[in-house]
């Protein structure tokens, strides 16, 4: 496994790599990676020649009061991981190569950005936005694998690819759970014992939404009132949003009767958790 560590030593890879006509899989990561990152590795390996993991905490996707200087690294052990699960090249730069001084640009999307977790994290996409767009522009791939627990990240991507003219097949790969329930994410890690079991109120919730609409409930309103109860119910929670909506267009469902999106984020102690369903009303 090869770790490149500036912009023009993976550029110059990947070419290398497409002069031997080598397809390139890319998937980006802020790094601790746990089994959810590798399962979009699992993903990607069979679709591609040659698999980049890249590693990067992008202070442009973070807001002024989030958790940029905490947020959890361990590269020795990302790195044993990404070899394990067949990785050909980690891609690990320095911030000031990516954001060098003096850089000015932003990519930001009109109208996705503009509901679920971009109404309370408002750089946060164009922050994300920008750096893929240039992870796209640096790697090449021709294919990139994203995770279905960030949601509205999937969308954008999507969008941003057609929008930009990236040849590039941006596949989804599945949420990867807990054995009891909670989807993983590097920021379980700060939980508290306590705080883990209220945790598992998301996944709770959505599973009791998935009983509800499979009852024939159709109001959105209804089955967020028993939502919003079961989360409370536990420790130390406090509900940013619970939403149904259109699994393209994201905007409010007033009735479920066609496939939903229930997209949901809640505080548990100062830790910021979202989870997803899609849930279908005829299953
Ligand atoms: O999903 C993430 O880990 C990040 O948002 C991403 C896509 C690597 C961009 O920094």
């Amino acid at each position: 496994m090869e770790i490149l560590k500036t912009k023009s030593e993976m550029n110059n890879w990947s070419k290398n790599k497409k002069k031997e006509s080598k397809t390139i899989c890319l998937v980006p990561t802020m790094g601790y990676l746990h089994k959810g990152h590798i399962s979009l590795v699992e993903k990607g390996k069979p679709l591609c020649d040659e698999l980049v993991l890249s590693i990067f905490v992008n202070p442009a996707q973070f807001g002024p009061n989030e958790d940029l200087n905490s947020y959890p690294s361990n590269i020795k052990n990302d790195l044993a991981l990404a070899q394990k699960a067949g990785v050909t090249a980690v891609f690990l730069p320095e911030k000031g190569n990516i954001y060098p001084e003096n850089f000015q640009t932003k990519v930001a999307l009109q109208h996705l950005p503009g509901f679920l977790c971009g109404k309370f994290r408002p750089v946060h996409f164009a922050g994300v936005a920008t750096v893929v767009t240039k992870l796209f522009n640096i790697v090449m791939p021709d294919i990139a694998v994203f995770g279905q627990k960030d949601y509205q990240q999937l969308q954008i991507i999507r969008q941003l690819t057609l929008d930009l003219d990236f040849n590039i097949n941006i596949v989804a790969g599945d949420i990867i759970r807990e054995k009891d329930g909670l989807a993983m994410s590097s920021r379980n890690t700060y939980l508290s014992g306590p705080q883990r079991v209220s945790a598992l109120s998301l996944s709770k919730s959505l599973n009791l939404a998935r009983e509800l609409i499979a009852g024939g409930e159709t109001n959105p309103y209804t089955i967020k009132n028993r939502l919003e109860r079961l989360i409370r119910s536990f420790a130390e929670t406090n509900i940013e949003y619970i939403c149904f909506c259109d699994p393209q267009t994201l905007e409010d469902m007033e009735k479920i009767d066609r496939q939903v999106l229930l997209a949901m984020a809640v505080n548990v102690g100062k830790t910021r958790l979202i989870d997803n369903a899609l849930i279908n009303p005829s299953q």
